[in-house]
């Protein structure tokens, strides 16, 4: 049963509440039906061709918000071309302890230091498995983002067993070394441990049916001269593709500082041009030959506009939805529609790379 409550209706009473307590009562609403549902734009100009793979919009939900893949039917039906579930770890984990999750309503920004709470991958199949055998399941591409236990001392045998298992269920899948919240993690983007990372997972996807294609989600943080190597190492280890950005450990002087002073990872609004930059910045390191999914403070069509033409292929969003509500991947769409017509552009297809 779908329900078009306006946004700025229940956003107060959403708002009232701690942003991870409301954030598990959307999930409930939404696996009980209770949810708002938009016809699907199919205009073919915003269609992408990627990977064998067709998705039919560029606009994506990001890992994070739905880290048990328990609401894909909800999130695809809001108007989403894909969304990406998980992090999802093999064992079950608590996470850090809550409070952890805390919003800027002026600057529409999130700090969070979740740690990769989710309820461990047998779970996770289980809920995939059940979305897959609805008949009439929506249309779209689920992306898969798998992560490490806190306490794995050896990080590439996680993802291997996340990838040997969960293989036939994705139509990608990002290995995620860029959450600021669980110790060590990060230190996985340096240039050896990567190479030998993603060498590792991609002979164990070599052996599955589907072989979905790999991709590896960055940090905003890291400086030109990492940049630059991961970008050599991603183009020697042929990943098929980079997800940028994660959130950012920088804390920008206007943030008010009750809110800046939260340990965690920072994304929504004061994350836009920075992760944008990293964008543009990896399209010329690679000269457009790994595609790339822009993510980092989109909040409307301009900005998902400017990550494209910086040569993001698609992109997803997250803290947005927090602040402006579930019509935000349609009203995206249809911007972007428009900035193409303005442009004279056939195809959202065209844009990709215009401004890098
Ligand atoms: C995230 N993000 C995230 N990313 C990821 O790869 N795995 C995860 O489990 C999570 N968890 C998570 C929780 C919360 C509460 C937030 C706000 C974010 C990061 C997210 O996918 C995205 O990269 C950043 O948030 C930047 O995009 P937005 O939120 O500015 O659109």
């Amino acid at each position: 049963m779908a329900i078009n409550i306006p946004f700025k209706v229940v956003k107060p009473f959403f708002h009232a509440l701690d942003p991870e307590t409301a954030h598990g009562l959307g999930i409930k609403a939404m696996k009980n039906g209770m949810h708002p549902a938009f016809p699907a734009n199919d205009d073919p100009r915003l269609k992408v061709s990627l990977w064998g793979k067709s998705f039919a919009n560029p606009v994506g939900l990001a890992a994070g918000f739905d880290k048990n893949a328990e609401v894909i039917s909800p999130m695809l039906s809001m108007g989403f071309g894909f969304v990406e579930v998980g992090t999802v770890t093999p064992k079950p984990q608590a996470g850090n302890p809550r409070p952890r999750v805390f919003r800027d309503t002026t600057n529409n920004a999130v700090i969070n230091r979740m740690g990769f709470p989710n309820k461990g991958y047998e779970a996770f199949r289980h809920n995939i498995e059940s979305f897959l055998e609805k008949p009439d399941r929506p249309k779209g591409l689920i992306g898969i983002n798998i992560g490490m236990n806190k306490d794995q001392p050896e990080p590439a045998k996680d993802y291997c067993f996340l990838m040997e298992r969960l293989a036939p269920y994705g139509d990608y899948f990002t290995i995620n070394i860029s959450s600021p919240n669980t110790p060590g993690l990060r230190n996985l983007q340096k240039r050896e441990h990567l190479v030998d990372l993603i060498t590792n997972v991609k002979a164990v996807r070599d052996q599955s049916d589907n072989k979905p294609p790999l991709l590896v989600k960055l940090a905003p943080d890291l400086t030109p001269e990492e940049q630059k190597e991961i970008a050599a190492a991603a183009l020697e280890s042929s990943i098929d593709g980079l997800i940028l950005t994660n959130t950012t450990l920088e804390r920008p002087a206007f943030l008010p500082s009750s809110f800046a002073k939260e340990t965690g990872g920072l994304s929504g609004k004061p994350l836009t041009s920075k992760s944008t930059d990293v964008i543009r910045n990896f399209y010329r390191l690679t000269k457009g030959r790994i595609p790339i999914i822009g993510i980092g403070g989109i909040s409307d069509g301009h900005d998902a506009y400017e990550k494209i033409k910086a040569g993001a292929s698609l992109v997803q969003l997250y803290s947005a939805l927090v602040f402006e509500g579930p019509e935000l991947a349609g009203k995206i769409n249809q911007q972007l529609l428009h900035l193409i017509e303005k442009e004279g552009l056939q195809s959202i297809t065209d844009a990709v790379g215009q401004a890098a």
